[in-house]
């Protein structure tokens, strides 16, 4: 006797095909999976043995083999309990073995049979929706998995029996439907962070441009106050980006409801994060900070505070939009297209930029402790900024700021007019100008004479590397899109030379 359903295995974000084939054939009594299983689906032995006889079942006494083809990939998690449970029922002739080959099937088993949330639902039904299948997944991943697709056919039970009434006829199981994306509107707004306006300024030209950006500023000056609300002035994520962060989420458990929201992801880890949780991986491969940040901001405050291997690590994801988790015996890579914000202090006590200030630990400490962040890190930051401290008179003084609705507004028409300009120049691999290198960047960047004299002294006279000469065009390229023109100003260059990093290198001297 032989049966088989169809499941998945994730590899990245992409779920592939894996047939889960019951043969059970006369010999000693033995149940075996075999397929390359990892300890949980080796485990899903007992939990089918319990579930079936919760279902009045008992397992045939006989020699059971369970392979999961193909055999040569991996197979993790606990969600085949349930393609193997069903492909055995079939085998035994309980389940229409018929109709079972038009879904896609993915599961946990509890003891006494009913049918527990698994991760991943998500990106399994885009990849069931992909292969003309239906997808019978567990109820409470039902809302989740109704995102893939409007037409697909789902059937999301609570118990087994359920299931096995519903092909008998007996109870029909209706579709799930999605839940409403989530809406914007408890996001810290920027009208709470007075004064500071060259800190938010900043902060509008990074979200225009997709820029990174570091701070550097005394303790209680605003940093990790302004970038909590940079996801408040960017611009909502498309349709296809909102399922793109959804199934990165479901990867991670981490869509519990199928509450999946409109704004961009904000990703705060503690500096005592590793590196597993930074990028991924760890015993079971799963989306770490850099892949949950995907298409959004990831905010690494108090940046020198990180080991120096876990902000090395990000280095690669920051350059190629990808990051790869290597094993022995495979890889597996996740998106992660972010925009990365740091937040420091210039130095251990955080008072270096204070005018008149000795620091009692002598005139290297600035030095030692912004050393802890490598140079080839430090220049993936666009821009890099100072942000100084506010007195309490300040704060009393300041009038009422602009807030995160209006800044947002002109930072989605510097978007659009980006990806405008890139489908015209027919560059539509790229979405942002920190994108642009080579020669789509001196395509993109036509510099008025004037500006190109300003940026000739510059280099000359700040003996500017290559990378900060790229890097001081696509800022520039962004504030001319903020102020809706085609040419680069002399103004525009000033400003992006503004934000070089100076405030650094003041401290260093001083
Ligand atoms: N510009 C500002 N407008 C209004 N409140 C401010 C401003 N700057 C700081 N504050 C107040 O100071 C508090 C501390 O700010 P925040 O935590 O952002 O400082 P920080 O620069 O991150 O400091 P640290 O270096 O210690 O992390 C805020 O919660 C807020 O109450
Ligand atoms: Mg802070």
């Amino acid at each position: 006797m032989f049966a088989q359903v169809k499941t998945v295995a994730f590899d990245g974000i992409e779920a592939r095909s894996v047939d889960v084939q019951v043969q059970i054939s006369p010999g000693a009594p033995a149940f075996m999976v075999v397929g390359l299983p990892d300890k949980a689906v080796a485990e899903s032995r007992e939990r089918v043995r319990a579930a079936m006889h919760a279902v009045g079942l008992a397992l045939p006494a006989k020699h059971i083999t369970v392979n999961l083809a193909p055999a040569d990939l991996p197979k993790e998690g606990s969600h085949y309990d349930l393609p193997i449970v069903l492909a055995m029922m079939a085998c035994m002739g309980a389940m229409p073995f018929d109709q079972l080959q038009a879904y896609c099937v993915i599961g946990e088993l509890a003891l006494d049979g009913s049918i527990s949330m698994v991760p991943g639902a998500l990106p399994a039904a885009i990849g069931a929706n992909s292969r003309d299948l239906g997808l019978i997944c567990p109820y409470d991943c039902g809302p989740e998995a109704a995102w893939a697709a409007q037409d697909m056919d789902l059937l999301a039970p609570r118990h087994l029996l359920e299931l096995m009434n519903h092909f008998k006829g007996l109870q029909i199981l209706s579709r799930p439907e999605p839940e409403a994306a989530i809406e914007r509107t408890d996001l810290p707004d920027l009208c709470d962070v007075r004064g500071q306006e060259s800190a938010r300024r900043a902060l509008e030209v990074a979200a225009a441009g997709g820029h990174n950006l570091l701070m550097t500023g005394p303790p209680g000056s605003g940093k990790s106050m302004l970038a909590a609300r940079l996801p408040s002035i960017l611009p909502d994520l498309g349709a296809a980006e909102m399922l793109e962060v959804s199934m990165i989420r479901s990867l991670a458990g981490e869509l519990a409801g199928g509450q999946v929201g409109r704004a961009r992801p904000f990703r705060a880890p503690h500096h005592s994060a590793s590196m597993a949780a930074l990028v991924g991986g760890g015993v079971r491969p799963r989306p770490g900070e850099v892949a949950l940040a995907h298409m959004g901001v990831l905010f690494l405050d108090e940046l020198p505070e990180f080991t120096s291997a876990v902000l090395d690590s990000l280095r690669q994801p920051l350059e190629t939009g990808q990051v790869v988790i290597a094993r022995a015996n495979h890889r597996i890579s996740y998106p992660s297209r972010i925009q990365l914000v740091a937040a420091m202090n210039p130095c251990k006590c955080g008072r270096a930029f204070e005018p008149g200030f000795a620091c009692s630990r002598g005139a290297h400490c600035a030095e030692r402790y912004q050393s802890r962040i490598s140079g080839p890190l430090l220049d993936r930051f666009d821009l890099q900024i100072e942000v100084p401290a506010v007195s309490p008179q300040d704060l009393m003084s300041a009038g009422e700021s602009e807030s995160s609705k209006l800044v947002r507004e002109r930072v989605t028409l510097a978007r659009e007019r980006q990806v405008e300009r890139f489908k015209g120049m027919g560059l539509v691999q790229f979405r942002t100008n920190t994108e642009l290198s080579g020669v789509a960047l001196e395509e993109c960047t036509k510099l008025e004479k004037e500006a190109s004299n300003l940026l000739r002294d510059a280099c000359e006279k700040l003996r500017l590397t290559a990378r900060g000469y790229h890097r001081t065009l696509k800022v520039a390229r962004t504030l001319a899109d903020l102020d809706n023109e085609e040419g680069i100003r002399r103004l525009h260059i000033a400003e992006a030379l503004s934000y070089r990093g100076e405030a650094m290198r003041k401290a260093l001297v001083m």
